[in-house]
């Protein structure tokens, strides 16, 4: 079995020696460099554009809206997004023309020498400017999804409440940060067509945008995956305006075309978390039962809709945590601002809730004298137990189970008795916990919509090929399908290759998100494998009768008597699952991964830094295919989520990111990582391949309030804005004192 093993990453060698080529490495014959006029006002129209005629404009090509052959829309979840500015202006960055020159230099050059002449409109830049509604930018309420989820009724579990804690928490943007910015390559084909290769998670996305697009049948395009330096969802929806703006300009140009982003462009254009505010009223007994929770999730969608309404939707599905509360009034709903629009970023949606529900459980907890840990284990779901959507969880439920191991290895009860009593040290300790799910797959029927496909291909060289277009973004995919393959075809993984996500390659798998592609693309080839075994061992007792032949020698045998194949398959969800999307009732999600982390964290009550010491992390993740990666994701989320809670703060002026650097906007880095003790829990999934659920974004969702809380913990200050930076917990810690 290679399942379960600590297989070095295929994709490994090839990066640390820089034999990997990343977008900015491939180099093809004639190719210009394209960048792009951005608007320098959030909302407003283009009077003109003045090109200043001192400039050679024939040694450059400028494409505006009129230079799209076919709809000016990058086809996302609906079809608002202008690629060019054609009328109105909606945030600030939004591209007015675009130009490709031999050189990048000169493209600047060319930018630098048009000048555009706006009316500017008042702008809606935050949320409460979009309630007021005194300026519409979309509808009559600047409304741009909403939803709710009922379970029982509310008002009778209000009143059998002892106690009802109130409480608002709000979170601003976040920046994903990879190290390698956005990127394309476009290329006019001979056919009439065009060739895409760049940094991005979704190729099938990226075909049926540019199709749109460029009014070509998506026959004539193919998208092929770069080697990719980090995604984390920013190259989920991004990524088709990019291979528009690189399309129109191949095709004006006639020749090649690649877009690299630099830094700052990349911080104030592309997509980043949606900044949300979460409000819960939470009824409680005096024996520790929730008994009501009313809940309304706010969030800043920014100015188009691209990925809002699944991200509005997957927040609120899990905006009630991992308890079975009966009575359960939850409301989401999210605004347009004249800010870039605000996409998918790992969690999606999920980390927005867990911040507020985790820290307003200790809240919770602390209103009625019970530790936090007790309050957990009275209300955790547990096997059979039903979540807020109504959803029964039949099997694969480690929540206790998870929420037990990081209690016990962090020794978290005594330490958070320790800790709280009162202490005059400089530096205080304390100790904090969240409790946390994660749905893997896409929501509701989106998987049976999709029914993503995959192959096994049979190779000249005796080997078998992978046929996916989940892609490889550092998370470790294209070491984990091989893994599950070799054991699902009896093979040593040597004789299994993966193929190149490009649409000319493979088949739609549908598109490398939502912790998915484990337990989705694992099951589809267990399946493809079963079939091509089948096939292949007929073949074999045919040819060979009991004769003992290596598994390449069938394989070269058969292609060389028989001919090419490839087997394919696609995804069902397992029976037995029913969503209702209206009211969004039943099984949100065929499986959830679980977790719980516990903080440690240092108060420096003179300078109100912290430091986060230790993190204990048990998560269920069904089956870890590749222990060491999975304990990879789950630190480095861990990690990410830690930025999150302390340091990452996207400040905007009038419309416009000012924190745009490595230097201002802060994440973490190795100094800041605190001791990880990482327990990976496997409460195997029936269906799941090997018994593997979704990992890739349950690491993110749970650091933030585990943080947090250890801090209220060492201070007796509950932190409800983040990130907890040193000058908020100082304000915080002033205005707990006056009213002492
Ligand atoms: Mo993701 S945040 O589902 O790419």
């Amino acid at each position: 079995m290679f399942s379960g093993q600590n297989i070095p990453r295929l994709d490994g060698v090839d990066k640390v020696t820089g034999r990997a080529r990343y977008t900015a490495d491939i180099e093809m014959a004639g190719m210009w460099h394209g960048v792009v006029v951005r608007s320098a006002i959030p909302h407003g129209r283009v009077e003109k554009i003045e090109f200043n005629s001192a400039f050679d404009w024939n040694r450059v090509v400028a494409a505006d809206s009129k230079d799209i052959p076919g709809k000016n829309c990058v086809a996302m979840i609906e079809m608002d997004v202008p690629l060019i500015v054609s009328e109105k202006i909606m945030h600030i960055g939004e591209a007015i023309l675009l130009i490709a020159a031999p050189a990048r230099e000169l493209a600047m050059d060319a930018v630098r020498n048009v000048k555009v002449v706006y009316e500017e409109w008042e702008p809606v830049l935050t949320v409460a400017d979009a309630k007021r509604a005194a300026i519409k930018i979309r509808g009559e309420d600047n409304i741009m999804s909403q939803c709710k989820m009922e379970k029982g009724d509310t008002a009778r579990g209000f009143k059998m409440a002892d106690h009802i804690v109130e409480g608002s928490y709000s979170m601003g943007h976040q920046e994903h940060m990879y190290l390698e910015t956005q990127g394309m390559i476009a290329a006019p084909s001979d056919d009439g067509g065009i060739n895409l290769a760049g940094s991005i998670q979704c190729p099938y996305y990226v075909s049926m945008a540019v199709s749109i697009l460029m009014d070509l049948p998506e026959d004539k395009i193919s998208v092929r995956q770069a080697v990719v330096g980090g995604a984390f969802g920013g190259k989920e929806d991004y990524p088709s305006i990019l291979a528009g703006y690189a399309s129109v300009l191949a095709k004006k140009a006639k020749r090649p075309v690649r877009m690299i982003y630099e830094r700052m462009e990349d911080t104030q254009v592309t997509t980043k978390r949606h900044p949300a505010k979460v409000y819960h009223r939470t009824g409680v007994k005096n024996d520790g039962t929730i008994v009501a929770m009313e809940i309304l999730v706010e969030m800043n969608a920014g100015a188009y809709v691209t990925m809002t309404p699944v991200v509005l939707s997957r927040g609120l599905i899990h905006s009630a945590g991992a308890y079975t509360c009966e009575n359960v009034s939850a409301r989401g709903i999210a605004y347009a601002t004249n800010t870039a629009p605000n996409g998918a970023f790992r969690g999606f949606g999920v980390p927005q809730v867990f911040f507020p529900m985790e820290v307003h459980v200790d809240r919770v907890a602390k209103e009625i004298g019970m530790p936090p840990l007790e309050f957990r284990r009275i209300n955790c779901v547990k096997k059979g137990g039903m979540l807020a959507t109504g959803q029964i969880l039949e099997e694969s439920v480690g929540a206790m189970k998870c929420l037990n191991e990081a209690a016990k290895r962090s020794s978290f009860a005594a330490k958070f008795k320790e800790y709280a009593k009162k202490n005059n040290h400089r530096v205080r300790r304390g100790i904090g916990m969240s409790l946390f799910m994660h749905g893997a797959g896409f929501t509701g029927s989106g998987e049976s919509k999709i029914k993503g496909k995959a192959g096994l291909r049979l190779d000249p060289d005796g080997r078998i090929t992978i046929l996916t277009a989940c892609t490889e973004m550092g998370q470790g995919a294209h070491t984990v399908l091989p893994q599950m393959t070799a054991d699902f075809l009896g093979v040593d993984i040597s004789l299994v290759n993966i193929e190149t996500p490009d649409t000319a390659l493979v088949p739609n798998s549908g598109p490398t998100v939502a912790s998915r592609t484990t337990m989705v693309m694992g099951n589809v080839l267990s399946k493809c494998a079963g079939t091509l075994k089948q096939k292949l061992s007929e073949y074999a007792s045919e040819k060979f009768g009991k004769r003992d032949v290596k598994f390449s020698d069938i394989v070269k045998s058969y292609l060389k008597e028989r001919g090419e194949l490839t087997v394919f398959d696609h995804y069902e969800l397992p029976p037995g699952i029913k969503w209702d999307d209206r009211n969004f009732r039943g099984d949100a999600y065929s499986a959830y991964a679980w977790g719980c982390d516990v903080a440690e964290v240092e108060v420096d009550m003179e300078t109100f830094e912290v430091r986060v010491v230790k993190m204990w992390m048990a998560h269920d993740v069904g089956r870890a295919v590749n222990p060491v990666m999975a304990a990879g994701q789950i630190e480095g989320g861990t990690l990410q989520a830690l930025g999150y809670a302390l340091m990452e703060n996207h400040k905007m002026e009038k419309g416009k990111f000012v924190t745009s650097r490595f230097q201002n906007y802060m994440i973490p880095t190795a100094p800041d990582a605190p001791e990880w003790d990482t327990k990976i829990i496997e409460e195997k999934l029936s269906f799941g391949p090997m018994g593997a659920k979704g990992l890739g974004e349950l690491p993110m969702d749970g650091g933030a309030p585990a943080i947090v809380n250890a801090i209220a913990n060492a201070t007796g200050i509950f932190v409800r804005d983040l990130p907890a930076t040193p000058e908020k917990l100082y304000e915080l810690f002033l205005m707990s004192q006056r009213q002492k």
